[in-house]
């Protein structure tokens, strides 16, 4: 059973295979989501891209899966990554890096009109940028779904070449299919093995119903019942 703490483990082992030409396993996983990224822009335009990672229901692993994605993409130097917790019900991200001084958040840059530079936290290993979710708002949805909001998104997506959104699930939160609208694409994660069929098509009507663009699904925790080698073979 991988617990919270064993996650926060394996984005460390990742940061430090990265330091040593990433020469462990997380080489793998981190490729993966790479080349995933990597195939959105086919046309190989400059343009930023919007990314929301969200799950069915909570605990399907979007915030990993977001941390990993911000991993994988400043693997290329050329990069430049932003990560927004966009959460807003159960803010987790700021939880993995630990920011040695508390910082203003979305909300405070939104709501108070606090400067990007004092929102702004550098992961100084990966060099990723990050935002937290700043104090808590009473209702998510109208947040999220403000011409404010939005239009700061955009004028950060000419900034930056990737903006991951780490949201709420489909089924617990309106405001994520709403907001997906507005973004270049959507990923959906699935626990694997353990939620339903009928779950992950439900979350993922709501999303063809926000037009939203779905733009993959990310089978998660996979258990190997062969050995490793033997399915890269199969
Ligand atoms: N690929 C993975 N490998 C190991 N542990 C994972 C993985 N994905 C998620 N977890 C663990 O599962 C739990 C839920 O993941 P989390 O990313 O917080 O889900 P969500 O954001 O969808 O609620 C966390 O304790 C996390 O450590
Ligand atoms: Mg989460």
């Amino acid at each position: 059973m991988i617990d919270r703490n064993n996650n926060r483990q394996k984005i460390l082992e990742l940061q430090l295979a990265k330091d040593q030409g990433f020469s462990s396993e997380l080489q793998v996983e981190c490729e993966s989501l790479y080349s995933m990224f990597s195939s959105f822009n086919k046309s190989g335009s400059d343009d930023g891209q919007i990314i929301g990672i969200t799950g069915s229901r909570p605990g399907e692993g979007a915030t990993t899966i977001s941390i990993l994605s911000a991993l994988a993409l400043c693997t290329n130097p050329t990069n430049s990554v932003l990560l927004i917790d966009c959460n807003l019900r159960n803010p987790e991200l700021h939880k993995y890096f630990n920011p040695q001084e508390q910082k203003d958040g979305l909300i405070e840059l939104i709501e108070q009109g606090s400067n990007l530079t004092d929102v702004l936290w550098k992961e100084k290993k990966s060099g990723f940028h990050f935002i937290s979710s700043g104090r808590p708002v009473d209702s998510p949805s109208e947040f999220l779904s403000t011409n404010k909001f939005i239009n700061t998104l955009m004028q950060l997506k000419k900034k930056y070449r990737y903006i991951i959104l780490d949201c709420a699930p489909v089924l617990n939160a309106p405001e994520t299919s709403i907001l997906a609208s507005h973004l270049t694409g959507v990923i959906l994660v699935v626990r694997s093995e353990s939620t339903r069929y009928e779950i992950v098509a439900s979350a993922k009507q709501r999303l063809v119903d926000a037009n939203a663009n779905i733009k993959g699904v990310i089978l998660n925790k996979q258990k190997h019942y062969i050995p490793n080698f033997l399915y890269k073979r199969l």
